[in-house]
């Protein structure tokens, strides 16, 4: 079993109907049929959504995204078209509110890594090949790939596993053309990022993201979703990258250790929901995510 511990009710805006309660969005549609989407404190874990949230989540990966969107846009178009929360719209949504495009989602997690860790490390122990991509032997865990590779996923629903395919089976589910489209433009959007981040002392291992069609703009494809965030991608401090081990990261990887140790005295395969986060590992994973924000964007989280 797995999913929200608590389902959070939709907040009701008038002029908007609620769509969608994500893992970590809300998603609701406006009078003028653009997405609103509104990323909430919610945090995940081990296909939980966690009963615990973590202050200021929500801004940091707004904020982050449109950070990168703009150093994106002569790679490939994105969904964002305005950051102001609709009128009627609680408070809270200012910093967390992107109205966007509503896009046809194309039904792949379209990953890029440049680095060999998690189920691409746990898929090359197996077979020697990620995504059915051969890989050179001799690879560790937090290894440089050769040249990055993309690695896509199926998206799974709320509570269930993504499950990476091969690139052949994205392009009998999407088409040959879409699937190259696809290919191209993660790989290029990852090479730009990482090079930003690693001017700025981060590894970008690995990274996710989500695209969609406008069938109001010919079918055109966009980036949406969220991007470059420690919620969609593996950011390491790069003074500290040493392969061979698991390494140390801006994400959530610090609440996952939490609630895998005996501290939280949960069993992950018991079946049961995860226990409340305590006080001080929220406090840690605040400050994993603005450090993150702040590293990368090099101002201070407000
Ligand atoms: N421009 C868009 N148009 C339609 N759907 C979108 C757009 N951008 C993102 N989405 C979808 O919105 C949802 C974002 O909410 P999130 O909580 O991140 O969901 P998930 O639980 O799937 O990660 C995802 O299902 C994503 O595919
Ligand atoms: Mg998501």
């Amino acid at each position: 079993m797995s999913g929200f511990v608590e389902k959070p009710e939709p907040v009701q805006v008038p002029g908007l109907v609620h769509l969608h309660t994500g893992k970590v969005r809300d998603l609701y549609r406006d009078g003028d049929g653009r997405l609103v989407m509104v990323a909430s404190d919610r945090m995940s874990a081990y296909d939980w959504v966690l009963p615990t949230g973590i202050p200021d989540k929500g801004r940091i990966l707004t904020q982050l995204s449109l950070w990168w969107f703009d150093r994106l846009t002569d790679l490939v178009a994105n969904h964002v078209l305005s950051t102001e929360p609709p009128a009627g719209a609680p408070a809270d949504w200012a910093g967390r509110t992107l109205v966007c495009r509503s896009l046809d989602m194309l039904p792949v997690e379209c990953v890029a890594r440049g680095y060999l860790t998690g189920s691409g490390l746990a898929e090359y122990e197996q077979t020697r090949t990620v995504c059915g991509l051969a890989l050179p032997e001799g690879l560790v865990d937090g290894s440089e790939l050769p040249s990055p590779i993309f690695t896509p996923a199926a998206k799974a629903e709320v509570g269930e596993h993504d499950e990476n395919v091969s690139y052949e089976e994205v392009a009998r589910q999407v088409g040959a053309e879409t699937a190259a489209e696809l290919r191209q433009a993660t790989l290029a959007v990852y090479d730009r990022a990482r090079e930003i981040a690693r001017d700025r002392g981060i590894v970008l291992a690995d990274t996710k993201f989500e695209f969609g069609r406008d069938p109001s703009d010919g079918g055109r494809l966009y980036l949406a979703d969220e991007v470059l965030t420690p919620d969609s991608s593996r950011f390491w401090p790069a003074d500290q990258w040493t392969p061979g081990r698991r390494q140390p990261s801006f994400d959530k990887q610090y609440v996952r250790d939490w609630l895998a140790s005996p501290a939280s005295g949960w069993d992950r395969h018991g079946g049961t929901p995860p226990p409340p986060l305590p006080d001080d590992v929220v406090a840690q994973t605040r400050a994993r995510y603005v450090e993150a924000y702040e590293r990368l964007t090099l101002t201070r989280w407000q």
